[in-house]
């Protein structure tokens, strides 16, 4: 952990037809085009019409910098679509219920409630909804700082570097069927939801990782390889840690499947909008034909938990 990010960084510099893009890209009942266009022109105006974009899709994370502030949740949408649909995230989406997934501001608190971003404890190394299947869970989450006091440090684990610490015969065990991952109690399935899925698994001919490091155990108690495949690649995961400090003005995307991520603790005053983004929207409108404005009932997307009657005790 503690090392430097090298990721890639991008000047953000728009032109027309990322412009036209991005407006294509928005969908949602509070952002109209308009919203869109008229934070585009302030990217315009800001950065001239000189192109310098690249693309985030299949890295680990992309920060992307000199971007306008998002003043309200509105702008913040807006400018999230925006910039999903510039750097190919894919669309931005909703999981509706209790969960609180939409492009929503954190304030981090001191009430000390574990594992979220409305801590200010350290966040340990995850992905969100790991307990989707790859195609209905967020693929990519945006990060919109609004305040972040003092320099908190995002913590991004790259797939890649990470299975090259870890033994072949370690990831292929975590491929299988003898983990259990919990889901988070925002998603409606209450505190004690378990299912079981493999910690690594190949998703459009590519691996890809899924799971909490503070909700996961083996499917079999006794099950060392399981027990020693869960520690190797938490420790790889903090071996492989970079820290980003995300400041007012930038916008960092993650994977959420090509990386881990966390986030150090926080000291003072920190607001980040966060948004998820899915390419398979497709898939979940498919799911969920009746969802309005691809705001999606996650209860309804996954199986029932009945992984922990399988559940043998040591
Ligand atoms: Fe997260």
């Amino acid at each position: 952990m503690s090392k430097v990010i090298e990721l890639s960084t991008f000047q953000c510099k728009a032109i027309a037809g990322f412009m036209v893009e991005a407006i294509g890209a928005c969908s949602g009942e509070n952002v109209t085009p308009e919203t869109i266009g008229k934070i585009a022109a302030r990217l315009a105006l800001s950065h001239g019409t000189e192109s310098n974009f690249g693309t985030a899709v299949g890295q680990a994370a992309c920060l992307i910098q000199n971007i306008p502030r998002p003043s309200n949740p509105v702008e913040a949408r807006a400018l999230s679509s925006m910039l999903g649909g510039i750097f190919g995230l894919g669309d931005v989406f909703q999981y509706a219920g209790k969960s609180a997934t939409r492009v929503q501001l954190f304030e981090a608190r001191d009430d000390g409630i574990p594992n979220t971003n409305a801590t200010k404890n350290f966040l340990p190394y995850h992905c969100d909804v790991a307990v989707m299947p790859p195609a209905l869970r967020a693929h990519a989450i945006g990060l919109l700082p609004v305040v972040n006091e003092s320099d908190t440090a995002t913590l991004v684990a790259p797939l890649e570097e990470m299975l090259a610490c870890v033994p072949v015969a370690i990831v292929r065990y975590a491929m299988t069927d003898a983990f259990e991952v919990k889901a988070p109690e925002s998603l409606g399935l209450g505190n004690d939801a378990w299912f079981v899925r493999p910690l690594i698994q190949e998703f459009n001919g590519e691996l890809t990782i899924g799971f909490p490091t503070y909700g996961v155990r083996p499917r079999r108690a006794d099950d060392w390889d399981a027990i020693t495949a869960i520690r190797a690649l938490t420790a790889s995961a903090q071996q492989c840690s970079k820290e980003v400090v995300i400041e007012p003005g930038s916008f960092l995307c993650v994977s959420n499947l090509l990386a881990m991520h966390g986030r150090g603790v926080t000291v003072g005053y920190r607001k980040v909008y966060r948004s998820y983004f899915s390419r398979c929207i497709g898939v979940l409108r498919e799911a969920q034909p009746d969802a309005q404005n691809d705001v999606f009932d996650a209860v309804r997307l996954v199986p029932p938990p009945t992984s922990v009657a399988l559940r043998v005790a040591a």
